[in-house]
């Protein structure tokens, strides 16, 4: 069989071992392997590179993806989709792999309805796909964060200051609940959690009497204007307040050991299933067992993985 693999939307840490993981579990059981050059735009432009073992060495402990990745709106038209299927044909490819987010997996499903086989990986440091517990990216991206947080909490003592820190997760909690659970943040403000901002200050105020030299507030991007927020925190608590986007940098650098293992256990269960027959699905982890649902589970189920973790941070805040 012929395999191709391509990686779109956000990058992630961790697309690097995934793509390792289906090229080299893919020619291990005797296919060939091409990846598709930045996502479905590859797929479109008919950019395709025959991959081999060496091909894929020393690319474990790189971030963001070798192969490139690009957002396509356009791949939401047929035209377009059929453009991409006739150039995967021409070039005798029988399946794909696609690695992403929510929007990738939307493009795998359409793919999967036109007749073409494509098993979907989850790779985004977002952590908001339901059917798996953890996506590829989402435990390096953390350990970014935390190391991030905990060097601010730093100068915010030494300045008395409250601090704002937004991270990424687009409308998804998961990053911010679990940095903050980790850090021990004061406040964590999340889509799924959001806090009142009357009863933030009253609590940062009686926070401020007690002599406490600084607040952490760990929030989701999209829910609010830190700036703006913070100058009211300022203006109405008595605790000077600032605030960090974290941004990109959380989307980049080395994948941790726990994302390359699973980026290399999802690759390699792809192949299994490509091998078997098996399309139209994403791959996922559940207790810690490889699992795969069909693309309409995936996107029209809630993604409520980190249910506990919420109620933890709640529990021992
Ligand atoms: O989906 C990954 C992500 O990093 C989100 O956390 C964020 O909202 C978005 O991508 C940013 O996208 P872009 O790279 O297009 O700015």
């Amino acid at each position: 069989m012929k395999i191709a693999v391509l990686t779109s939307g956000g990058d992630a840490p961790g697309m690097n071992p995934a793509i390792r993981a289906v090229v080299r579990a893919g020619i291990n059981s005797g296919h060939e392997v091409y990846a598709v050059m930045d996502g479905y735009a590859g797929l479109v432009s008919g950019s395709f590179e025959k991959m081999s073992r060496k091909s894929v060495s020393e690319i474990l402990a790189k971030g963001g993806t070798i192969i490139g990745t690009a957002r396509l709106k356009e791949f939401n038209k047929l035209e377009v989709r059929q453009r991409a299927i006739n150039n995967m044909k021409e070039a005798g490819i029988d399946a794909l792999v696609a690695i992403g987010g929510d929007g990738t997996y939307r493009g795998a499903k359409a793919l999967t309805e036109m007749g073409f086989p494509v098993v979907g990986l989850p790779g985004t440091i977002d952590n908001d796909l339901a059917c798996t517990d953890y996506t590829i990216g989402f435990h390096t991206a953390l350990e970014t964060i935390v190391d991030a947080i905990d060097k601010i909490r730093d100068t915010s003592s030494s300045h008395q200051r409250c601090s704002i820190v937004e991270v990424m997760g687009r409308y998804c909690g998961d990053l911010a609940v679990s940095a903050g659970l980790s850090c021990g943040a004061e406040f964590i403000i999340t889509p799924e959690h959001p806090m009142n901002k009357d009863e933030i200050i009253e609590r940062l105020k009686v926070h401020k009497s007690e002599g406490r030299r600084n607040a952490i507030i760990v929030i989701t991007e999209n829910v609010c204007n830190v700036h703006e927020f913070a100058e009211e925190i300022t203006q109405q608590s008595g605790f000077a307040c600032r605030a960090t986007v974290l941004g990109y940098v959380q989307r980049g650098g080395s994948p941790c050991a726990e994302d390359r293992i699973l980026a290399g256990r999802m690759g390699a269960y792809a192949v299994d299933l490509l091998s078997q027959g098996i399309s139209g699905v994403a791959v996922g982890i559940q207790n810690s067992k490889m699992v795969h649902y069909t693309f309409d589970e995936v996107l029209s189920t809630p993604n409520e993985s980190m249910q506990d973790i919420y109620e933890l941070a709640a529990k021992i805040r």
